[in-house]
């Protein structure tokens, strides 16, 4: 990074820019408790909008480091949705998918005259790439989610990419990855990085607790016994994600429940119901979402199960009638949610 840039990184410039779109803002809105992660982000897609980035080599790189549930891949599906609209504008390759030699090579596509050559379109091809771009920009968002569980071949084809922004498919068909940014996103390391953050039980305390460089170094370190330097020194920034403070979770829990809101307006238009919670609801549905081992990955299903599946159910049995408020609690005698119409 230049040095004009690792000083603005250092300074955490104030949001400036509206124009076309403030990514700074839109990220740092919804990505909780990972500032730091974000601002080494934010100057590649700043860069690339006021058209600055450099030639030859897609607009940024990044390594997505850290434990489970901390927002690595959330953060390539907002900056999907910061861009263009709807985090469906994202290439995202499930390297899980890509195990096994023979299943890597689909990524490319066979040569003409290859068995199966018909039947196997390139996963990463141009048409792919422009599919994710949109009317408002033209940087496409690809994610490599959990690389370290693809075969090694994968290392490879990613090499090309991340060193001239560029692919041949099997078929010979060019694949310029200029207008790009690539996130790859990895748990190594994210079980020793859980040995030093034990001792907090539950919650991770405070975030300044475990030094976010020790944590970082644990990941790097993970990560160079994997992967080679060449790849990893084509890498823009390895940032690590921290574990998540209580006031993040609870941060992230408000986030779900206004989402949940918007889905009751959205879905049932006049008849739509204003939900409201009381703060021992809350402490429960925090509780019961969330873990040290997990990060945030269960609280929308720990919102789904007490607050919106008994919502149905009381909005089939016509229990609330439209435009209501309701006030949902928490029983202490059998642990759950309760439903109260209020005036
Ligand atoms: N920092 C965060 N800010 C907002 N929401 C978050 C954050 N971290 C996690 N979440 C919520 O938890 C869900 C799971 O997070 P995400 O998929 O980003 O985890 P991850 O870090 O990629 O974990 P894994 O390493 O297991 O893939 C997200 O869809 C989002 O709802
Ligand atoms: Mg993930």
């Amino acid at each position: 990074m230049s040095k004009l840039l690792s000083v603005v990184t250092n300074d955490r410039p104030k949001l400036r820019r509206t124009d076309p779109i403030d990514v700074a803002a839109y990220l740092q809105a919804r990505i909780i408790g990972q500032d730091e992660a974000l601002w080494e982000i934010i100057p590649f897609l700043e860069m690339y909008q006021a058209n600055l980035n450099p030639m030859g080599r897609p607009a940024g790189v990044f390594l997505l480091l850290g434990p489970t549930g901390t927002g690595k891949t959330r953060t390539a599906e907002v900056v999907a949705e910061a861009l263009h609209g709807s985090d469906r504008h994202l290439l995202r390759i499930d390297c899980g998918e890509y195990q096994m030699e023979h299943e890597v090579a689909k990524l490319v596509g066979a040569p003409p005259g290859y068995l199966g050559h018909k039947e196997t379109q390139a996963v990463l091809s141009q048409q792919r790439l422009d599919a994710v771009t949109s009317e408002h920009s033209r940087l496409s968002v690809v994610l490599f989610d959990e690389i370290e569980k693809a075969a090694p071949s994968m290392q490879r084809i990613l090499l090309g990419i991340l060193d001239k922004a560029f692919l041949r498919t099997g078929d010979n068909h060019p694949v310029n990855f200029e207008n790009s940014v690539i996130f790859l996103s990895s748990n190594l390391g994210a079980r020793e990085m859980a040995e030093q953050t034990r001792p907090q039980m539950g919650f991770a305390q405070s975030q300044c607790e475990v030094p976010g460089d020790k944590l970082h170094q644990t990941a790097l370190h993970a990560v160079r016994k994997r992967f080679s330097p060449e790849f990893l020194n084509r890498i823009d920034a390895a940032v690590t994600y921290r574990p998540l403070s209580k006031e993040a979770m609870t941060a992230i829990l408000e986030q779900q429940l206004a989402a949940l809101q918007q889905l009751v307006d959205l879905r049932l238009g006049t008849r739509t119901v204003l939900l409201r919670y009381t703060a021992e609801c809350r402490e429960f549905l925090l509780k019961q979402g969330i873990s040290a081992e997990y990060g945030a990955r269960e609280l929308k299903r720990t919102v789904h199960r007490w607050v919106l599946q008994p919502l149905a159910s009381l909005v089939i049995q016509k229990r609330i009638p439209a435009g209501r408020r309701v006030e949902v609690g928490y029983d202490r005698e059998e642990p759950g949610t309760t439903f109260k119409l209020l005036r």
